[in-house]
């Protein structure tokens, strides 16, 4: 038999450039109450990061057994980090699950920020409903992706790895950071960006193309520019999916 979902629990989002979380209702994806966001240090060691979402989660003060989900910024395999492109290296081959379980004091399900996001947009977002093959990119400081299948998450797709015909890979050419680092205009991010859904499209003939990410907000203004065979659309969590992905994800698997 298994327990009803929680109606409640605890998201923490890793990034390159902030730890964000929230309480977060599991039956709508929202937020109960304020985000709680602390800067990530530079190349910070893995206890530090641990010790950062540890701090988040005790400032809500919650009973002891709300379930408690955090994404990572890297592949997450059975709790286990493969690779990591934008934080320190000390993750590699660590069981990040473990290392947060230890440090929150409770068991955290751990997994890859993008997969969060795409498993919000599929339960509370844009891919709501959706059938075939949904594809979600999050452009931020990399590129993440999620493929989620009729539904269904196909989790650790990493298409910001894919090798371009320019010989980058498609964060280092389009990631919504390049595009402040390199002072791009919205057009000319745009173009690049496309080179990557080209190869996207290609490879995997999504029926549905997600934008994620801080910009999304600003789809309106470069989705002019972009060219898909997919639907294409913004993501409609914007920058609250991945804290509300790894809450579900947690409150799923506790039940
Ligand atoms: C990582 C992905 C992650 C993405 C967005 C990439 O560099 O390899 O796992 O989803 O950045 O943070």
């Amino acid at each position: 038999m298994t327990t009803p979902l929680s109606a409640q629990a605890i998201g923490v989002d890793i990034g390159g450039s902030g730890i964000k979380g929230a309480i977060v209702n599991t039956a709508t994806g929202e937020f109960i109450g304020e985000e709680k966001r602390i800067p990530t240090p530079e190349l910070a060691k893995p206890e530090v990061i641990a010790d950062i979402v540890s701090q988040i989660v005790d400032s809500f003060d919650m009973e002891p057994n709300i379930p408690v989900g955090v994404t990572f910024p890297a592949p997450i395999i059975n709790g286990v980090c493969p690779l990591v492109a934008n934080l320190s290296q000390d993750f590699v081959g660590m069981n990040v699950a473990e290392l947060m379980s230890a440090h929150v004091g409770r068991p955290v399900v751990v997994l890859n920020d993008a997969d969060a996001a795409g498993l919000a947009e599929a339960e509370f977002g844009a891919a709501h409903g959706q059938d075939g093959t949904t594809i979600v990119l999050t452009l931020g400081t990399g590129i993440g992706s999620a493929l989620v299948r009729d539904g269904m998450l196909v989790p650790n797709t990493e298409m910001g790895h894919i090798l371009l015909p320019n010989g980058l890979k498609a964060e280092k050419w389009a990631a919504s950071s390049i595009r402040t680092k390199e002072n791009l205009s919205l057009e000319q991010w745009a173009q690049r960006l496309q080179d990557v859904i080209d190869m996207v499209e290609m490879l995997f003939s999504p029926d549905t193309l997600i934008l994620g990410g801080g910009i999304s907000t600003r789809f309106d203004e470069f989705s002019g520019f972009l060219s898909t065979r997919a639907d294409l659309e913004p993501a409609r969590l914007f920058n609250t999916a991945g804290i509300a992905g790894a809450a579900l994800v947690a409150a799923q698997e506790q039940a």
